[in-house]
């Protein structure tokens, strides 16, 4: 079976040995586990080490929820991305509008958009609907609130009982509120171990469970991001394309590049991007230093953001995934007027003039002087996205130790939640309110 594949002709000349040999030494760092963060390896031996009887449970979970119209997936963050990430990649752009059997996954607690909670209650009155509350610390404002207000509305409908059976808690084996939750009010719960972090964390009952509500097949992805581990644990170089990809992104970064852009010819890895930006931010942007990760959808983007790309100030590079088939086929149909004057493409497959365009942007980015990294995939299946996945979580991690940085912790986050702990007036927060609203009033 075909892998994924990397390929560097555009940027191989920025790699220099230096790179090279402090991306085998940050591969050393990782597989040896005595880098920084290196309490939170966990996810490196998950594809492996993931227990029968775990996997039996996240299972058994998703069959509870067979008979709901939606089930919501709480969460933030590491928290909700990869399932988004991975169900968009496999599903059908337009099923929230077409009739099936299984539940549609929705999501909430990642904003705190009073109106989007608003209109998510309006779909779901009614509705017979289950909640999966995701949180490893199980004290997160966002999605603490969105439970809080969806629980209320589950309860109303269908009673405490029901309201229980319907619940299911995804969070730390050992502490948090949610877990004090589920405990006293006897909800099942899935733990996320303790040596995994947020963002690393899809391979658990985090990404497994709504992936499997949602009835992708959850052995395949981990079939593949175990194919994955073989060759990217490793300190050999020519075979390991986590380790080429983070050596090739770090000379780039080194050469001024300060903008990594992930582009992508398929709507559907939308939020793989989301994600990915998520995994590469959080990862490496600390102590004044890391690539901003970006984003653009194509063809879409080469209408907005192509222009800044192709002429725009050169801070930027670009990494493509491509992928070399689609799921269904759709013929161009010929015309007898031709008024269009699109006859030429009569009969040709809508892939073709998308693989063109692909080509044709990647040619004139480089021209553009944009270096162009490719990252090329099989298909959209769970097997090659397990492999993405855990390609992109080794490469993050031997990036993060390239530059080093500590890529399992993410401290600024915290920043905004003092402020906004202060603003609200939450107990122990006084003296930070006190110094905010002095600034505010200044
Ligand atoms: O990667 C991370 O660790 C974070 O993005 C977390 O996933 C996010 O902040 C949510 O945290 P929690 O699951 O504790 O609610």
């Amino acid at each position: 079976m075909s892998n994924i594949s990397l390929e560097l002709d555009s940027c191989r000349h920025y790699l220099t040995e230096e790179h090279i040999k402090k991306a085998v030494d940050a591969s050393r760092l990782l597989i040896e586990e005595v880098g920084e963060g290196n309490d939170f390896l966990g996810w490196k031996d998950l594809p492996f080490n993931i227990a029968e009887d775990y996997l039996g449970e996240v299972k058994r979970l998703a069959d509870k929820f067979k008979a709901c119209t939606y089930v919501v997936c709480i969460g933030i963050g590491g928290s909700y991305l990869g399932a988004k990430a991975i169900i968009s990649a496999l599903g059908d752009t337009f099923s929230p509008y077409k009739r099936r059997s299984r539940p549609f996954v929705l999501y909430a607690g990642n904003n705190l958009s009073e109106d989007y909670l608003y209109e998510l209650v309006d779909l779901l009155k009614g509705e017979s609907f289950g909640i999966i509350n995701i949180s490893k610390s199980g004290g997160t404002t966002e999605p603490a609130i969105a439970f809080r207000i969806l629980n209320q509305l589950l309860i109303d409908q269908v009673g405490e009982q029901k309201a229980r059976d319907l619940t299911v808690a995804v969070t730390s084996p050992i502490s948090g509120s949610l877990r004090q939750y589920a405990l006293k009010q006897n909800v099942s719960m899935i733990h996320i171990p303790e040596d995994v972090g947020g963002r690393f964390s899809v391979f658990t009952a985090v990404g497994l469970l709504p992936i499997a509500i949602e009835g992708y097949d959850i052995d395949r992805l981990l079939q593949g991001a175990r194919d994955m581990q073989k060759t990217t644990i490793s300190t050999h170089f020519e075979s390991n394309i986590s380790m080429q990809y983070a050596a090739v992104r770090n000379a780039l970064y080194d050469a001024g590049r300060k903008i990594e852009i992930l582009c992508s010819f398929r709507p559907k890895l939308r939020y793989f991007a989301e994600w990915w930006k998520q995994l590469f931010g959080e990862s490496e942007g600390k102590c004044g230093k890391g690539i901003f990760p970006a984003s653009a959808n194509f063809s879409t983007d080469l209408h907005s953001i192509g222009q800044w790309i192709q002429e725009g100030e050169r801070s930027i590079f670009e990494t493509v995934i491509s992928v070399d088939h689609t799921k269904h086929k759709l013929q161009i149909p010929s015309n007898d007027s031709n008024l269009d004057n699109l006859n030429y493409l009569s009969g040709r497959r809508l892939d073709e003039v998308n693989k063109s365009a692909e080509t044709a942007a990647k040619l004139a980015h480089i021209d553009g002087n944009v270096p162009v990294i490719q990252i090329k995939m099989p298909t959209l299946e769970e097997y090659y996205l397990g492999q993405l996945i855990y390609f992109f979580e080794v490469a993050v991690a031997i990036s993060g130790y390239m530059l080093d940085v500590n890529p399992f912790n993410q401290p600024g986050v915290e920043a905004y939640k003092v402020n906004m702990f202060a603003l609200l007036g939450k107990p122990g927060y006084e003296e930070e309110r006190n110094n905010i609203l002095r600034r505010l009033k200044r």
